[in-house]
């Protein structure tokens, strides 16, 4: 838990104008401030800060909510995570005890001892591929024979061996001070239903996660024939996420200034960096997140994206190059001749050959529509006819018009076809694609105004109407500390007057909030999710561009009232006729 004394303090010295300032660009519209949604894609802003009520809303999308949520969502961090990062930003150090329920059943624990702990099993795995077993011996040569590794990148790596059995490892860590529930919460070991502790990682290959400033944070630890699974990886524990973190950056951040090379493997980037290329990376045995995307343009301009040649490799590449040039990297994408991955090629034709590879790395476009033309035989006019549409397509996904008018230019060419017939094609292509966003937008906007695909408040379709007096009300709580105090001094309204489960929690969590003598509303943070604190943000915005007076909340109450005891009598009548028709069915047999 984080005190409220923290909280508050982090988020008065962020200032939520110019924390969101320097991710959207917002423009003064009367006294608050509007730019184009971070969180969805539009056209027209509907992104709406309010400085006065340290908040923000977007009404295209229904993302809300104070600073934090903002960082939360846009970071894509937990909820102490993003106050960490708030505080970083304001410069206010925090010191944090851990949330334990976050990791159920572990207990406290201390950062800087999992990360001691992580240096020891480190260690204790090194050690062991140079000892004198049988088992030992194996691993060594698996590495320094079968995966041509020499002793110095072996060292340099802190490669290691996890021995065959369920306990040796973890008899040493107990030995060293550690405790089985510290092994467990590290991932480290695992407990078993009868209550008994094993050892996570047995009989593999062991490669250390390092991050940027140097700590182990994590193992990945692979079989050394073609047993299933190939990988065993670290969970997220309290000091790794898997999101956040990419293999060898922290060697890498050292020679990327030009260029990272993103690889699948572990093993890809180790024989990258023997080979001399010291600036490659790979992702933790996922798909990359945004934010390994947003890590990267911290540290380099470009990023080369050298995946497996195989079909899923270059599907994955195919998403690893928009991810990447969404946070405005260059990127550009290998392609592999002849082998199945960096490792191989490199294996078998040297890192000379590599290096031609690099340098001819492709742009999205000049690798797409490569592989578009070797596909067809543009002197057949049906597969002409193919392949123009599939680049026309291509070209029409491009945003900028300097890029498009050069890309069509290229097509013509290669397909002996008008510069203008394609681009018209495009701006069909462009015009097509918009129109089919706009219908399925409207029909969004029609689903939710009558509550269908309403994932947040789940009852809402059950009683549309009452659901939104609900939200009327509510509104005027959150946004009218006083009209708490009138409701709850005088118990207008209690959680068994709302109908839909959501409505009530706000309503439970303001109740609360009050008792303890607290107006502020940031408490949501620990309680709800983003998706719900959205929620209550468009409840409270909608209010607050409304006159509201305190008749107009004793008129909501009483409607709210009345339509609970409607519906809760409406349920009952259903009820009693049910009753009504089994009875006269029993009867009649
Ligand atoms: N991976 C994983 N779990 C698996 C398979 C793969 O976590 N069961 C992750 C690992 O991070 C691995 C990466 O995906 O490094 C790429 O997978 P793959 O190409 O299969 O492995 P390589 O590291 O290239 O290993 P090798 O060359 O030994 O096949
Ligand atoms: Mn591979």
């Amino acid at each position: 838990m984080i005190s409220k004394e923290t909280i508050e303090q982090v988020l008065m010295r962020n200032d939520i104008e110019s924390l969101i300032g320097s991710y959207v660009n917002l423009r003064r519209a009367g006294s608050n401030l509007k730019g184009l949604c971070p969180f969805h894609s539009e056209k027209t802003p509907s992104f709406t800060v309010y400085p006065a009520e340290n908040s923000f809303y977007c009404f295209g999308c229904g993302v809300g909510g104070d600073a934090i949520t903002f960082i939360r969502k846009r970071e894509n961090l937990d909820y102490p995570d993003a106050v960490e990062f708030l505080a970083n930003r304001a410069g206010i150090t925090i010191v944090r005890d851990e949330s334990p329920g976050k990791y159920a059943g572990a207990p406290k624990f201390d950062k800087a001892k999992m990360l001691k702990m992580n240096v020891d099993a480190a260690k204790f795995f090194h050690n062991q591929l140079f000892s004198d077993t049988p088992d030992a011996k194996q691993a060594l040569s698996y590495f320094t024979n079968s995966r041509g590794l020499s002793l110095a990148t072996i060292k340099h790596f802190g490669l290691g061996f996890a021995p065959n059995s369920f306990d040796v490892f973890s008899k040493y860590m107990l030995s060293r001070g550690y405790t089985y529930d510290e092994l467990v919460a590290g991932f480290l070991c695992g407990r078993s239903d009868r209550g008994t502790y094993y050892d996570a990682f047995r009989n593999r290959v062991m490669f250390p996660i390092i991050d940027v400033s140097g700590n182990v944070i994590a193992f990945g630890g692979r079989v050394m024939d073609d047993s299933k699974p190939k990988y065993k990886n670290s969970s997220d524990t309290p000091v790794f996420k898997k999101s956040r973190n990419l293999f060898a950056l922290n060697f890498a951040r050292l020679s990327c200034e030009e260029s990272l090379i993103l690889c699948e493997g572990y093993m890809d980037v180790i024989a990258l960096h023997s080979a001399g290329f010291t600036n490659a990376v790979a992702t933790l045995g996922t798909a990359i997140t945004a934010e390994q995307a947003r890590m990267m343009s911290r540290y380099t301009k470009k990023v080369i994206i050298s995946y497996d040649a195989d079909e899923a490799g270059q599907k994955a590449a195919m998403r690893a190059i928009k991810m990447l040039g969404d946070v405005g990297l260059d990127v550009t994408i290998l392609k592999i001749p002849g082998a199945k991955d960096p490792d191989e090629y490199i294996k078998s034709n040297g890192s000379d050959k590599f290096k031609r590879l690099l340098e001819s790395s492709k742009s999205r476009f000049d690798y797409n529509m490569e592989n578009i033309l070797s596909k067809y035989d543009i002197n057949v006019s049906a597969d002409k006819i193919k392949a123009s549409r599939e680049l026309v397509k291509l070209i029409s996904e491009t945003y900028s018009l300097a890029e498009r008018d050069i890309y069509i230019q290229i097509v013509s060419k290669a397909l002996q076809l008008e510069p203008k017939s394609i681009k018209d094609d495009v701006d069909r292509a462009i015009a097509a694609r918009q129109r089919t966003r706009k219908k399925e937008e409207s029909q969004k906007v029609k689903q939710d105004a009558i509550g269908y695909s309403d994932r947040v408040n789940r009852d809402y379709i059950k009683a549309p109407a009452v659901a939104k007096n609900e939200e009327h009300v509510l509104g005027l709580l959150f946004y009218y500390p006083e009209y708490r105090k009138k409701v709850f001094d005088e118990a207008l309204l209690s959680a068994d007057d709302f109908f839909t489960d959501l409505n009530r929690r706000f309503f439970v969590f303001l109740e609360e909030r009050y008792k303890a003598s607290d107006d502020s509303l940031y408490g949501m943070n620990e309680v709800f999710n983003e998706e719900e604190i959205g929620r209550a943000m468009k409840m409270k915005t909608l209010r607050m561009q409304l006159s509201n007076s305190p008749e107009i909340l004793l008129d909501s109450i009483k409607t709210l009232k009345a339509g609970v005891k409607k519906k809760n009598s409406e349920s009952a009548n259903t009820y009693e006729a049910l009753n009504e028709l089994i009875k006269d069915k029993n009867v009649r047999k």
